[in-house]
């Protein structure tokens, strides 16, 4: 029942492709992309979203670009790899799974160096699916360790999409549900409709409704009152950006249900895989925030709604401080208190 057979990205042989997130789910097709900068184009544009999936898409765009380049330039094949790989990693700025997932691709590639353009192709193609291997049983850990968390018969508020749909499979926070439910727990799932890209309504829904997983969709607003009256008694989320002392970047909104949840005395969840873990920044503060068009706030596709010229912010993402963070779930074990030691202690420092 909760095996979900939705494909994210999948190597057809000659290209990688996209399930079309854009439309889902009034649409069920699929988007091809050849070259990294369909990659580039995919991503920027939402038709792959979620932290883990990015890095996936990513690591597909260096490789196609490898293997077209070893076809057709292979004396150009260094420098243009190059150029490839940065517009990849100015695609989008918050999750840091894509830089993660990029880096692992220039390491195999330095790894590779002196051998024959089609060889580097090939080991970039092996490296991009073993990320994407790498990344779905990630996802089956962190389930297993995070359903132990999730009582019989909790009701779970979830926020944006952290489902099959972000990642290369099964999810992390509906990873968590899919776990929970797989090991015999019944769970009602609330789903935020997640404004303005609606990844709640259009994804979150869809996805669990397609496993047959009892999922209802709120207005976002609807979640004070739902905590309040104790219909909801655990959120989970997942993450764009863990950095050092724990502070976690996800869906805007994400902190909202932070505040509310320790307000209500409920637990608020995090799952995400290590690579989601940015050591490198101290404190959320430091976190790139994407701010993205207007036009997502004021309508939705052809629809408009605001008045014409209105002043607008679109922040992408907010920031949860660690204090407000029950407990991390990662692939590695389960971070609780968050705090800079316990974060340290998971990666091994
Ligand atoms: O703008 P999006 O749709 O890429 O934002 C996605 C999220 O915020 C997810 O919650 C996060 O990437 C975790 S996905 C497992």
């Amino acid at each position: 029942m909760t095996s979900s057979r939705i494909a994210t990205l999948r190597w057809d042989g000659r290209c990688l492709q996209l399930i079309d997130q854009r439309v889902l789910p009034m649409q069920e097709r699929y988007v091809a992309c050849a070259r990294a900068d369909d990659v580039v184009a995919a991503i920027r544009d939402m038709v792959v979203r979620g932290a883990p999936a990015i890095g996936c898409a990513a690591a597909y765009g260096v490789a196609l670009e490898a293997i077209h380049l070893a076809r057709v330039a292979p004396a150009q094949l260094h420098a243009e790899l190059e150029s490839a790989l940065e517009r990849l990693a100015s695609s989008r700025p918050t999750a840091v799974n894509l830089a993660w997932a990029l880096q692992r691709m220039r390491e195999r590639w330095t790894a590779l160096s002196g051998h024959e353009p089609k060889a580097i192709a090939h080991g970039l193609l092996d490296e991009a699916h073993a990320i994407v291997e790498e990344d779905i049983a990630a996802n089956r850990r962190m389930g297993a360790l995070g359903a132990a968390l999730i009582a019989d018969g909790a009701q779970i508020l979830t926020h944006c999409n952290a489902g099959a749909l972000a990642t290369a499979g099964h999810g992390t926070a509906l990873g968590v549900i899919r776990s929970a439910i797989e090991a015999g727990k019944t769970l009602r799932v609330f789903a935020d409709e997640t404004r303005p890209f609606l990844q709640g309504a259009r994804l979150t829904a869809w996805e669990l409704s397609q496993d047959g997983i009892d999922v209802t969709l709120i207005a976002d607003v609807a979640a004070g009152h739902l905590i309040s009256r104790g219909e909801v008694n655990v959120v989970i989320v997942g993450a764009d950006r863990i950095v050092a002392n724990g502070d976690t970047a996800n869906k805007i909104g994400t902190y909202t249900l932070a505040v509310l949840a320790r307000r209500h005395g409920i637990p608020f969840y995090v799952a995400a895989p290590v690579s989601t873990i940015d050591p490198a920044l101290p404190s959320g503060d430091r976190i790139p925030i994407e701010e993205r068009t207007p036009d997502e706030v004021t309508g939705f596709r052809e629809h408009r709604w605001a008045p014409t010229g209105v002043a607008v912010r679109n922040p992408a993402f907010d920031v949860t401080p660690a204090e407000l963070i029950s407990a991390i779930v990662t692939e590695r074990g389960v971070v609780a208190p968050v705090n800079e030691l316990g974060i340290r202690r998971l990666l091994g420092g």
